[in-house]
């Protein structure tokens, strides 16, 4: 078996070509992204692997086809950069629903802590041997009040760890789970969790529902000097109406592994050229703004898991026996298959 995989980098190879070669599948690393232009790269494969910032949309699916291409298997759980409707019956399209929500949500956690006790700042000041405190008060995360936007399996995680500080948590999930409600996790409307949370962190998918959930509206209603925490997807927040809100003070502080435009920039080293995003380059000037491109993901375990779930997906897409992990667009919405292709 043969894959094209695209948007490779160093740290992806070591586990997918040891895995791969201890199961039977090849992989061909190309560093671009799969788009248009470069989706001609993967004649003559068996399918292609793809990440978060890769083109999966109408053009690039029909071209696959034409390929005879059978598989995309995408390396992530998000799967808003693929045309699901356009694929169904078409191609298969498999994923990695879970890979360590510990990782995403622990980086969530470091963030929030970076930002709020102002460690960026003081790494920078001590390496200068500046050990003055000025501006650098922060304030107790025991006692505040934490909003979670979606309450799957990374949520759920990052409430935990919520917990284990003595923090109090709203949850808002358009589908709850009751049982992790307790005296310190309470459901509530989203309009009062805007209200009531000192921290808002996103753990919902990428929907048209979802899409700019953090926006001018939201954020009238949210307290001032909220912080907000997006580890989940760039275009969940409405990033200039963010920016606005930083310059008034009304947000406090905004931590973004995930920015809307990020596949531009993210995963790639900007620090010779001009980065022409003018939000993006705000933000980044702001001294309560954090950003990483895209890392939370980034542990050993988790890279592990991805290989491993993936190269199962493709056996099992191209061996004919399956995979629960395929996105079936039956019933007009994307889920994964219980075998119903
Ligand atoms: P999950 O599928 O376990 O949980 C998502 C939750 O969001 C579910 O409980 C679902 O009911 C809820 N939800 C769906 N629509 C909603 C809506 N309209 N409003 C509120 N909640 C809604 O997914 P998981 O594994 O927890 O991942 C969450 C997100 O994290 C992914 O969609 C992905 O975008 C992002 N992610 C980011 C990574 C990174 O490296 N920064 C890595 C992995 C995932």
């Amino acid at each position: 078996m043969k894959i094209a995989f695209f948007d490779a980098k160093p740290y992806d190879k070591p586990a997918f070509d040891a895995l791969g070669e201890k199961k039977g599948v090849k992989f061909k690393y190309f560093e671009t992204k799969l788009t248009e232009d470069t989706v001609s790269l993967a004649k003559g494969y068996d399918g292609v692997c793809v990440f978060v910032n890769d083109t999966v949309n109408e053009a690039v699916i029909d071209k696959l086809v034409e390929m005879d291409i059978k598989l995309v298997a995408l390396r992530c759980a998000g799967f808003n950069n693929v045309d699901a409707k356009h694929a169904y019956g078409k191609i298969h399209i498999v994923r990695v629903p879970a890979y360590s929500p510990y990782a995403v949500a622990e980086h969530a956690m470091a963030m929030l802590l970076t930002s709020i006790r102002r460690i960026h700042k003081a790494y920078i000041r001590t390496r200068d041997f500046n050990f003055s405190l000025s501006g650098m008060t922060g304030f107790d995360l025991y006692g505040k009040t934490v909003g979670v936007i979606g309450t799957g399996k990374i949520g759920k995680v990052f409430i935990n760890i919520c917990k284990g500080f003595g923090m109090k948590v709203l949850a808002y999930d358009k589908y709850p789970d009751r049982s992790i409600e307790c005296e310190t996790v309470q459901y509530v409307p989203l309009d009062f969790l805007f209200e009531h949370s000192d921290v808002i962190s996103l753990h919902c998918p990428l929907t048209e529902e979802t899409y700019h959930v953090i926006d001018e509206r939201s954020i009238e209603k949210c307290k001032r000097g909220v912080v907000i925490l997006n580890t989940s997807r760039g275009a969940l927040v409405d990033a200039e109406a963010l920016l606005n809100a930083i310059k008034s003070r009304k947000v406090g502080a905004a931590c973004l592994d995930v920015y809307e435009e990020e596949s531009d920039f993210f995963f790639e080293d900007f620090s010779g050229h001009i980065v022409d995003d003018d939000i993006l380059a705000r933000l980044i000037s702001m001294p309560n703004v954090i950003v990483t491109s895209h890392q939370a993901f980034l542990t050993e375990e988790a890279l592990y898991n991805i290989a491993e779930t993936t190269v199962d997906n493709i056996i099992g897409i191209l061996s004919g026996t399956g995979t629960e992990n395929e996105l079936c667009y039956r019933n007009g919405n994307a889920h994964d298959c219980k075998k119903c292709f």
